[in-house]
């Protein structure tokens, strides 16, 4: 795919088709992460591929019951859809597990870390580097004709699906889980935002 049809091409998928996703096409994709750019020319990035229905009951049984309880305080069917934000959540919220639970893969990147507190920008380079390494994950799942769909754990999620449950080793944090699959062609299509470059760049000065 060319590349600027592929940037154009990429957007976050939340419903699959029941179609299966070749385990040679998720190593290249993985490859792609690692082709990103590295703070400290190290790339301390690993992957936890989640392929079985019982691998994934186990990562994400906190994920699950964290968002049953979402619902019942806020109800998701109820929630207001004025604005283009809330018809997103209120789309995206009652997904947040079946996106990752029905995708045929879910890649959860994992990077060596010190720590999340920071005084500067500088500190979050390792932070910086995986999120480079989730782009390309993006692209070139979108290059493959593949989607992907993207959670990032809150609460304690992190802590109780991954490094307590998968065994992560206490200086590799996670930043998502992404899960990937074929899109439903039939799946909403979520109103966006759109701009120009002409409005956003600032020449010389704000
Ligand atoms: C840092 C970050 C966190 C996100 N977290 C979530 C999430 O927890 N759940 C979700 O459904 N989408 C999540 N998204 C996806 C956004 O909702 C999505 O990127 C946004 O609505 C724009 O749509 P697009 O990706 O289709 O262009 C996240 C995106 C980013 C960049």
């Amino acid at each position: 795919m060319e590349f600027y049809e592929t940037i154009k091409r990429r957007k976050t998928c939340r419903d699959w088709q029941n179609k299966k996703v070749s385990l040679a096409a998720i190593k290249r994709i993985v490859q792609a992460g690692l082709k990103a750019p590295s703070h400290n020319h190290m790339r301390e990035w690993e992957f936890i591929v989640l392929r079985t229905p019982e691998e994934k009951i186990k990562a994400l049984r906190f994920t699950k019951e964290f968002l049953e309880k979402l619902d019942k305080q806020i109800c998701f069917q109820n929630m207001p859809d004025k604005t283009i934000e809330q018809k997103m959540y209120k789309y995206a919220m009652p997904r947040e597990y079946s996106m990752l639970f029905d995708a045929p893969y879910v890649i959860i990147p994992l990077f060596k870390s010190n720590g999340l507190r920071a005084q500067s920008v500088y500190e979050l380079n390792d932070f910086a580097s995986i999120w480079c390494v989730m782009e390309n994950i993006f692209l070139a799942a979108t290059a493959e004709g593949l989607g992907c769909s993207l959670s990032v754990p809150m609460d304690k999620e992190e802590e109780n699906n991954v490094r307590n449950t998968l065994g992560v080793p206490a200086n590799y944090l996670m930043t998502a889980y992404i899960g990937i699959g074929y899109p439903d062609p039939k799946a909403k299509d979520v109103e966006q935002y759109h701009y120009t470059a002409e409005e956003k760049i600032h020449f010389g000065k704000w």
